[in-house]
């Protein structure tokens, strides 16, 4: 039987006769967790989530309620809550659906999370990219204060929170929770190190804060609503819930899908359709850009509960956390790019490398330097002035970059250059041989 997807926070997303308007929301029983929620004690709700196993949707799949408890609740200061609309990586289009079509399930899913741990001020980060989306936001936010569900005493209960709407100005970087701290604080997005910067206890302001993406937030009304119990009966032990996955590239049905307990290959072909006429899958990347690539032929092992191993291929990736980790990658936000055999591996990765390298803040030398030279590098190849030696510096430079960084994003450009070169290293040392590679009009490289 064909997978479906299992839509619980897209539910009403695509219903013609749904709109962002509170009444809309109302009319399908929203707020209604929110006023039940402020009855009753934080911890309680705390409890529930952490029960409820949820992961964390913007990339690295923390354990939202664990990120809860690690809140410093002692220091006597106002603990903020800032909810991550940044969407900064590339082929992931997820959160900017939740914002523009249900806009009030986020706020209900703030709101929820704020009382659960006393805030009294939350932020929403949004992109500068999403126009729309701020003023979606701020219209839902001025109806739900109307009737008192965001501002003083909320549903009468004598607890008060606010919401502001802060627009970035257009960062990859400032999805990055520390660099987006520093630029909600009015500064350049260079982010914190940890220790002692974790924002749990010193974020924003050096006050505790908690940041958390905009999909982790709006399962927060459904774990109220199901309980954890029954939350945490989908999708696998340790990946519960659903996850929107963003799929673009090669595919015959591109978009957003909602789903739990699927392979890759009921992604990929029930919900997808399948590569394009005449052609085959080649590659995908899972989780975003900055993921590592996965061959469509690559072969991977697991153990069954003997202790036996089986192998097994793209296609039968379970599709969460653990299942694209155990195949080498993550699933990260769940942006999967699918690449067929009319791409050029070559192209595809210098492209990337482009995009990091304008993005990389620039505070720490081997991002800033080590993904320019990436550029340069696999650009060179691409124009067809390659030398001898270029894809062994390649690989060893982009060794030295993630993991010798204040934040993770040295990441995004040494996982990329050491899976696509790992992984395609005869195509793309035939290209560079042949010296036939050239610069083409179609691919948009960004100068720096
Ligand atoms: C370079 C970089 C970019 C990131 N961009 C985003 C982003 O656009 N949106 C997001 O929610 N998280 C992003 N993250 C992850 C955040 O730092 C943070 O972990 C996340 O917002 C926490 O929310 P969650 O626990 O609900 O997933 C990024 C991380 C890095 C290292």
């Amino acid at each position: 039987m064909a997978a479906k997807e299992t839509r619980i926070l897209l539910k009403h997303a695509d219903d013609p006769n749904y709109s962002t308007s509170i009444d809309s929301y109302l009319a399908v029983g929203g707020y209604k967790m929110l006023e039940q929620a402020v009855t009753m004690k934080p911890e309680l709700i705390r409890a529930e989530v952490k029960a409820a196993g949820l992961r964390g949707r913007g990339g690295a799949g923390f354990p939202c309620g664990v990120k809860w408890d690690l809140v410093d609740r002692k220091s006597g200061k106002p603990i903020y809550l800032i909810c991550n609309c940044d969407e900064s990586e590339p082929g992931t289009f997820k959160d900017r659906q939740l914002v523009h079509k249900d806009p009030h399930q986020l706020i209900e899913g703030i709101m929820i999370s704020a009382y659960a741990n006393n805030v009294a001020l939350a932020f929403i980060y949004i992109r500068e990219e999403m126009p729309k989306g701020a003023r979606i936001l701020r219209q839902a936010i001025e109806e739900a204060r109307a009737k008192g569900y965001v501002g003083e005493n909320i549903c009468g209960s004598g607890y008060s929170c606010d919401i502001i709407v802060h627009r970035g100005a257009g960062a990859y970087i400032c999805g990055e929770e520390t660099g987006l701290i520093e630029s909600l604080e009015g500064k350049r997005a260079y982010p914190r190190i940890k220790p002692p910067y974790f924002p749990a206890v010193l974020g924003l302001y050096n006050c505790p804060t908690i940041v958390n993406n905009v999909e982790t937030l709006c399962n927060v009304v459904h774990i109220c609503r199901m309980g954890s119990v029954e939350y945490a009966k989908i999708g696998r032990p340790n990946n519960t819930g659903t996850r929107i996955w963003c799929v673009s590239g090669h595919v015959q049905r591109p978009g957003y899908y909602e789903v739990a307990g699927i392979t890759m290959g009921e992604l990929l072909y029930d919900l997808c359709g399948g590569p394009l006429p005449g052609r085959k899958f080649k590659a995908i990347v899972p989780g975003g850009g900055s993921m590592k690539i996965l061959r469509y032929d690559e072969r991977f092992k697991g153990k069954n509960p003997d202790g036996s191993e089986y192998e097994y291929g793209v296609d039968d990736i379970p599709l969460d956390f653990d299942g694209v980790a155990a195949a080498g990658s993550m699933s990260g936000s769940a942006g999967m790019m699918v690449m067929d055999d009319s791409v050029d591996i070559m192209e595809a990765l210098a492209n990337l490398v482009g995009f990091y390298s304008h993005e990389s803040c620039g505070q720490c030398t081997p991002c800033r330097e080590g993904s320019l030279w990436a550029k340069k590098i696999t650009w060179r190849m691409c124009r067809g002035d390659a030398r001898e030696q270029d894809l062994d510096t390649l690989v060893s430079m982009a060794g030295n970059i993630g993991g010798r960084t204040v934040c993770p994003m040295g990441f995004s450009t040494t996982w990329p250059v050491q899976s696509y070169v790992g992984k395609f290293r005869e195509e793309i040392e035939a290209k560079v041989r042949e010296n036939k590679v050239g610069m083409r009009g179609d691919i948009r490289l960004i100068e720096k």
